[in-house]
């Protein structure tokens, strides 16, 4: 541990990365618009830089463990970020996007808008659509937060209605990740009757497919502002301006922390479990649930058929167009497959090793929409149960299926 006492005139900035535990002594401080007065402690999180600005002169005491560390900051990024913040608020805005790459600071800079509004009085609600690093639901999913204080981290803020999108990677559902937004925006400028709404996008940028999407979903959700952050972005959404939206470039921070492969997944990891870890085991018979995104549940059950025409024992067969879908117990040869496939009229068949179900990802669906995450444990073939760890206490409408498969420290790996 290392202690370091700081003392800031108005206006200056000090960047702290990584965790670091922050007294303000004499003065006061803004973490990303999150007002921090005299004799007040705030607790900052591991992976992440920090702009401690001070908005009178000010005297900060910090505790940092070994590996977090202060610099002083030339950057300006933030200066402009606070401005850009205060016209944004004194504009007569509805919904705000913002886009940026991997890193480029949409998060922060949402954070960062969530508080100034908040401080004004503001009723807002903040909708996260980037399904990797998704920051207010889990991994996978499109969530809406309605913040009523300040915060350093959307992570703080608990999600009010989820939508499951299934997956990481949003270049394979842009259509559902734009129904599903637009569906959050109406429910939080009707029903919640919140007077802003702020929306987060995914970082997937870099290629001109990436570009057309984010096109496409600021089209459908016609907000009246976008925020464009990092140098790499200049210039490409300026058209928007003729659909009459004000159009925000803003630099991305320099001093930001950058996270690497194996950080993002540990990021990935504790949002998964915060949402799953200790979770009730519960039990759904399959007669009685809809099931969603997983052929082998979706197609005609032909177990006894299997066995009785062709002697063949599986644990469980169903047939899906012109697929046959089986589960074995341990394996089944090449001959008994192509016996089974020609008895039953089907071109190709998929075959599943039972214990394959263990750690699926899943869905349950409310009454209301609104869909709870759930770990799959295990699938009973016999009794036709499913086995799965929710925090969900109602009963599913219907279960999704993800492409995602947890292990058990929870870290994600795509299954096809
Ligand atoms: N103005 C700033 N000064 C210093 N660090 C910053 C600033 N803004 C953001 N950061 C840091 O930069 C990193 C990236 O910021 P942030 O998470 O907001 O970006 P993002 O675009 O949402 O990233 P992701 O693609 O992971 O969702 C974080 O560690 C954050 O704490
Ligand atoms: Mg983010």
């Amino acid at each position: 541990m290392k202690m370091v006492k700081v003392i800031l005139n108005e206006g200056k900035v000090i960047h702290v990365y990584g965790s670091a535990l922050i007294e303000v002594l004499k003065g006061s401080i803004s973490i990303y618009g999150k007002r921090v007065k005299a004799y007040e402690k705030i607790l900052l999180y591991k992976y992440r830089s920090y702009p401690l600005v001070a908005l009178e002169e000010s005297v900060i005491n910090l505790v940092l463990p070994e590996e977090s560390y202060i610099k002083e900051a030339k950057d300006q990024a933030i200066y402009e970020w606070m401005s850009t913040a205060e016209e944004i608020i004194k504009g007569t805005h509805t919904a705000i996007v913002v886009v940026g790459g991997v890193d480029s600071g949409k998060s922060s800079f949402i954070t960062l808008l969530s508080n100034k509004l908040i401080e004004r009085g503001f009723k807002i609600a903040i909708i996260d659509s980037d399904i990797g690093q998704a920051d207010i639901g889990p991994p996978g999913f499109i969530s809406l937060g309605t913040p009523e204080k300040q915060i350093i981290w959307l992570r703080e803020l608990k999600p009010l209605s989820m939508r499951f999108i299934g997956d990481i990677r949003p270049q394979y559902y842009v259509d559902k990740i734009i129904r599903e937004v637009l569906n959050l925006k109406n429910l939080a400028l009707h029903e919640l009757k919140t007077s802003i709404v702020l929306i987060n996008t995914d970082g997937w940028i870099s290629d001109p497919q990436a570009i057309v999407y984010k096109y496409k979903f600021i089209e459908a959700v016609e907000p009246t502002a976008l925020v464009v952050l990092g140098a790499d972005l200049k210039g490409l959404f300026k058209h928007f301006e003729k659909m009459g939206m004000k159009v925000f470039e803003l630099p991305s921070p320099l001093h930001a922390k950058q996270r690497d492969r194996d950080e993002r997944r540990k990021l990935r990891s504790e949002r998964y479990a915060s949402f799953l870890k200790e979770a009730p085991l519960r039990k759904y018979k399959l007669s009685e649930v809809m099931i969603d995104g997983f052929q082998l549940l979706q197609g005609v059950d032909v177990n006894s058929t299997v066995y009785s025409e062709t002697g063949v024992n599986v644990v469980y067969a169903s047939i899906n167009a012109d697929t046959l879908n089986i589960v074995v117990q341990q394996s089944i040869s090449e001959v008994e497959v192509d016996k089974v496939k020609k008895v039953l009229g089907v071109s190709k068949a998929r075959i599943y090793y039972l214990g394959f179900e263990k750690g699926l990802y899943v869905a349950l669906t409310d009454d209301k929409d609104i869909d709870h995450p759930g770990l799959v444990d295990e699938i009973d073939f016999l009794n036709k149960v499913i086995a799965i760890y929710t925090y969900f206490d109602g009963r599913p409408k219907v279960i999704k299926f993800s492409k995602i498969k947890l292990s058990r420290d929870y870290f994600d790996q795509l299954v096809e």
